[in-house]
């Protein structure tokens, strides 16, 4: 499929910015999971690295890949990170949280010294909202929180947007790696996403929102035919 050669391509070129001894973290998705899969060739073939994972799903792979991985509290700084995005807008905002590892790729992204993002190109976007926002709410007074969440949409200019907890297999709801439930928020085209970053923030119940804004230091965007490099604009 396109999608996956593009996704490869960005992967393959995030490689570049890789170098001896540097101290990575590794994002997670499809993407990510690429990248992690490239690296890891790097690292038997001598390269030496170390990484630190947004999800326990990469940091599965990346052991089994013979990566040697450290926790985060174990590091005094993070050179780079790599990772997806959902969506990514002209000022290099992005979505993010598709997989449900929003917090630990924020957390992660946020100690870093640079961050370069891989997507294929169909997530590339004039305004940020096509893609369901992520939300991550603490499971205590959930629907509370829902409530106050929709409170601050109206705010934001989202009033009327419907909402829906991301489910796991069967019935039951999905719990991200720290316990959390996922609040999907379909905004279709979001008006001021600092602004909906800022009410999101001020709500005790949402631990984190999928709002990556002023993280990412480039996109590498992969296309069937190789790789665009996109910097935020001015
Ligand atoms: C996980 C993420 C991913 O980076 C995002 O969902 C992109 O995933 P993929 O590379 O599979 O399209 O934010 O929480």
């Amino acid at each position: 499929m396109s999608s996956d050669i593009a996704k490869r391509n960005a992967a393959q070129a995030a490689l570049d910015y890789v170098q001896q001894d540097m101290i990575l973290g590794l994002g997670t998705g499809s993407t990510a999971a690429i990248f992690v899969t490239l690296l890891g060739e790097r690292v038997k073939a001598g390269l030496k690295v170390t990484c630190t994972p947004t999800s326990e799903a990469t940091d599965r792979l990346a052991r089994a890949l013979g990566i040697t991985i450290v926790l985060p509290d174990e590091l005094s700084a993070i050179d780079l990170t790599i990772d997806g995005a959902d969506e990514f807008d002209p000022a290099l905002s992005l979505i993010k949280g598709g997989g449900a590892a929003l917090l630990r790729e924020k957390i992660i992204a946020e100690a870093s010294d640079r961050m370069v993002v891989i997507a294929d190109a169909g997530k590339e976007v004039a305004r940020l909202g096509k893609f369901p926002l992520p939300v991550e709410v603490n499971p205590f007074a959930a629907e509370l929180t829902r409530r106050r969440i929709h409170d601050r949409l109206e705010i934001a200019g989202l009033g009327g947007v419907a909402s829906s907890w991301r489910m796991a297999t069967g019935e039951a709801l999905l719990r991200t790696d720290g316990g959390h439930l996922i609040l999907d928020i379909a905004c279709v085209a979001i008006p001021d996403a600092s602004l909906l970053a800022s009410l999101l923030d001020d709500l005790p119940g949402v631990v984190e929102h999928g709002l990556f804004i002023g993280y990412a230091d480039e996109v590498l965007v992969g296309e069937a035919g190789g790789v665009r490099r996109v910097f935020p604009a001015a």
